[in-house]
């Protein structure tokens, strides 16, 4: 087995990351936690718990080093990256991707920043 292989079965559905990152006062880049990272996170976690998703995960993440987005997150198997700022935000994600298994467009940052 490579470990590429498609057919291993996920354990989690959906599996969130949602960056909590706490810096320093005064830090350049600032974090995500001081634009409501941690508050968004928890509320997102209690949402899905409330709807009862099954196999969905809502796990708060170290820097995931897209600082300038965040708060940020990122939902595999999809490997898609989501700036939400409101719990509004959330809710639409939580709705349109992980019940309705579209992308929110609106929200979604570039697989990757541009490299200059
Ligand atoms: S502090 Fe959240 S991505 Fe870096």
């Amino acid at each position: 087995m490579t470990g590429q292989d498609s057919a291993v079965p996920l354990y989690y559905r959906s599996h969130v990351f949602c960056c909590t990152n706490v810096r320093a006062p005064g830090h350049t880049k600032g974090c995500c936690h001081d634009r409501d990272g941690t508050d968004l996170r928890t509320y997102m976690k209690a949402k899905v718990r409330q709807l009862k998703l099954e196999r969905v995960r809502i796990n708060a993440s170290g820097c995931l080093d897209r600082c300038e987005h965040g708060p940020v997150m990122v939902i595999y198997p999809e490997g898609v990256w989501y700036s939400c700022k409101t719990r509004s935000d959330v809710d639409e994600v939580i709705e349109t991707h992980l019940r309705g298994g579209k992308e929110v467009q609106r929200l979604k940052l570039p697989p990757a920043d541009s490299q200059s």
